[in-house]
């Protein structure tokens, strides 16, 4: 009887080292784990200058014959084609104009959620900006 006793001591304490120190950490790990989300979107928020709104680019109006185009959407791409596309930019294997550069800061973490992060953005159909005309004289003011 005192063996089972001890043998359930045992048990119990054993359980309870594993797993309560996760249960004590949980607010840690949301604290964290809203830091890092706040962190990736504002690292997204680096690209919309390029690629849109939540990765859903605009799209250029038609210029005579020439066709407008947008940057890539991001928008709901799937996390691999993301990830590999991002790696390649890094380490050079992908041809880029600018990718390099920006694919240079990020680290792997950094690249798997920001994959992750415009995976789950909804693409939407942006209507192409109007041409407008700019005028090199300004009204004086
Ligand atoms: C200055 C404009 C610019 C910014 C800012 C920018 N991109 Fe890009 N992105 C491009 C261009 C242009 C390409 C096409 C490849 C090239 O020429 O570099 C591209 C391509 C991509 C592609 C490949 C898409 C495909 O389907 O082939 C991904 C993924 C991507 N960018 C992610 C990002 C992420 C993530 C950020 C922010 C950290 C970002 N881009 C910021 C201009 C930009």
């Amino acid at each position: 009887m005192k063996k089972t006793l001890a043998i359930w001591f045992c048990l119990v304490l054993l359980i309870s080292s594993s797993v309560l120190p996760v249960i004590g950490n949980a607010d840690e790990l949301l604290t964290a784990t809203a830091q890092q989300n706040n962190h990736i979107r504002a690292l997204a928020a680096s690209c919309a200058a390029c690629h849109g709104t939540l990765g859903n680019a605009v799209l250029l109006p038609n210029v005579g014959s020439k066709v407008g185009q947008a940057n890539a959407v991001l928008a709901g791409m799937a996390v691999s084609a993301f990830t590999s596309k991002m790696l390649g930019f890094r380490d050079g294997s992908e041809k880029a104009t600018v990718m390099h550069h920006h694919a240079k800061g990020l680290s792997l973490d950094e690249i798997n959620q920001l994959a992750v992060h415009f995976s789950q953005q909804k693409p939407v159909v942006t209507s192409p900006l109007k041409p407008q005309t700019l005028q090199a004289e300004h009204e004086p003011l």
